[in-house]
């Protein structure tokens, strides 16, 4: 009688326990995410300018797997009614989702601003904030004028002054109701990914043209947060930050410790370190062996452009939170004699020798590169903290492709297994203040067109309505957020 009550109430802890760990922290957020490009079509209406990626698909025939273009894509700038409506139904606190800077200003200056640009997002952050949903925008997803790529994009350093008055018309224009920003995501794709003939403008300089890349858009950066810093943020307080995308690098064996240091700092420190770091500036290690490097190749000077002290103080704390984008993990070895290396960002980091693998027991879903491996995020989020202390951090971006189905089971198990990492580092003393699934919908994913979904809704990009239907995934999402905890069925009805 006696022992069968402690055991009951060992169990009842237990239950505690779980109930505990799974319930999300009160005023913790959850969103969902999406791009310009890769949702909005009305590519050519009305002033609207054009993007790389429009002048890409138009102009380089096969650079897109399966010939589409973002053309009309899920047609968002005429179904944006359709979008609020998901969002709605969805649940969301808040909806990431970014501005096409050729949409708004035409010509990528700020001499002239779209009327019909300005009026879709407005109406769209409207529409939001009626629905109780916060709008969480990024200026930049990819999408640059392409008559400033003309000009030599972001390997040219007007792109800073650029970029800082696109920013400054966004936030006179939307900051009375949007509180949280993101000016660029990804760096790493918009430099290393665009100069290795990865994304538009599909380009292939990845030893020069994605480290001038690199410099300009922490620079750029840096400026738009000091303009809303110093001229918005004193009336709305609402938060600036960069969003980077991060996949978790583990040493193979214990020899490839260092190695795998070296090519954390290569692949995102060098986006994070000079905004995040109390230090500032390029990240020691990474400095000293790109000089190095440089200088044996035969360089006057490292090809990691200087940064001067006033750019470095420029550049070091413009960020309220850190934005982390977050999908997969990758082993580290170091590259063979004669071995070469994959060019791909996930298959090397080049440039310091290392080579990319993954574990046999990390499976994949819908996309070979994006091998599941959840304890990766918890990981991912204690190395950050190691990196740059206590600082509050928004994932703005997690997910995984399924097949085109409505019963997508791989991302219900993804978006849960990840979850509770989450949970896990909120537990480990984490300040994870929010999660964003990715993506709203299936739409055109890149180089792969609309063969890979990410959609917690289905897309049916044959209807000329392109019906929106939610998947397993949107339902089960739903009732995570609606209980703010994992102690939900994930076997749902569809
Ligand atoms: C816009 O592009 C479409 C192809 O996506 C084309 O059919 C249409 O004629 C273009 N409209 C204008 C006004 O150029
Ligand atoms: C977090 O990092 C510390 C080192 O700073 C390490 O001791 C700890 O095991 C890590 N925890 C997780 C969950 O990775
Ligand atoms: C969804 O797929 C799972 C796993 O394949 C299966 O067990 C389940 O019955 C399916 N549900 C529906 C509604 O088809």
């Amino acid at each position: 009688m006696c022992s069968r009550a402690v055991v009951i109430v060992l169990a009842l802890t237990r239950a505690l326990e779980v109930a505990c760990l799974k319930n999300f922290p009160p005023g913790f957020r959850f969103g969902a995410a999406s791009a310009a490009y890769q949702i909005e079509g009305g590519w050519n209406v009305s002033d609207k300018g054009e993007s790389i990626w429009d002048h890409i698909v138009h102009t380089r025939p096969g650079f897109v797997a399966d010939l589409s273009t973002g053309d009309e894509a899920c047609d968002s700038y005429h179904l944006w009614e359709e979008d609020l409506k998901i969002l709605e139904e969805l649940g969301v606190d808040f909806y990431r989702f970014s501005i096409s800077w050729p949409r708004l200003l035409p010509n990528g200056f700020s001499n002239h601003i779209s009327e019909d640009g300005c009026r879709y997002y407005s109406a769209l952050i409207d529409g939001l904030l009626a629905r109780g949903i916060a709008p969480v925008v990024t200026l930049y997803h990819w999408d640059l004028p392409q008559n400033l790529q003309n000009l030599g994009g972001w390997t040219n350093p007007l792109v800073v002054e650029w970029f800082a008055d696109y920013a400054r018309v966004a936030f006179f224009l939307f900051a009375d109701r949007v509180n949280t920003w993101i000016t660029i995501n990804e760096p790493c794709f918009v430099c290393d990914g665009a100069y290795r003939d990865i994304i538009a403008p599909g380009l292939k300089d990845h030893e020069i043209g994605a480290l001038l890349c690199t410099k300009h858009v922490l620079l750029a950066h840096a400026v738009a947060y000091r303009i809303y810093d110093e001229e918005y943020k004193p009336i709305y307080g609402g938060e600036v930050s960069i969003t980077n995308q991060e996949f978790w690098l583990e040493p193979k064996t214990e020899a490839d410790l260092e190695l795998t240091l070296l090519a954390r700092e290569y692949a995102f420190s060098r986006y994070t370190y000079p905004i995040f770091s109390a230090e500032g500036g390029w990240p020691p290690t990474l400095k000293a062996y790109m000089a190095r490097k440089s200088e044996q190749e035969g360089y006057p000077r490292s090809r990691l452009p200087a940064l001067t002290p006033e750019e470095i103080q420029m550049i070091k704390g413009s960020f309220d939170f850190f934005a982390l984008n977050h999908y997969t993990s990758r082993t580290v070895r170091a590259l063979k004699p004669g071995e070469q290396p994959g060019h791909y960002m996930f298959e090397s980091v080049e440039e310091v020798g290392a080579v990319l693998e993954s574990k046999e027991q990390w499976a994949s879903d819908g996309s070979e590169w994006l091998k599941v491996n959840p304890e990766g995020l918890r990981h991912n989020l204690n190395l950050t903290r190691q990196l740059y202390g206590d600082v509050r951090i928004l994932i703005t971006e997690n997910g995984c492709s399924s097949a085109d189905t409505l019963n997508d089971t791989g991302r219900v198990s993804y978006i849960r297994d990840y979850l509770e990492q989450v949970l896990l580092s909120i537990e480990d003393g984490i300040k994870v203040i929010g999660y964003t699934a990715w993506s709203l919908m299936d739409n055109f994913e890149w180089r792969d067109g609309y063969q890979t979904r990410f959609g917690l809704h289905a897309v049916d990009f044959t209807d000329p309505r392109r019906t929106r239907t939610a998947k397993a995934s949107a339902k089960y999402y739903r009732n995570v957020m609606r209980s703010r905890s994992l102690h939900v069925d994930h076997k749902i009805e569809l």
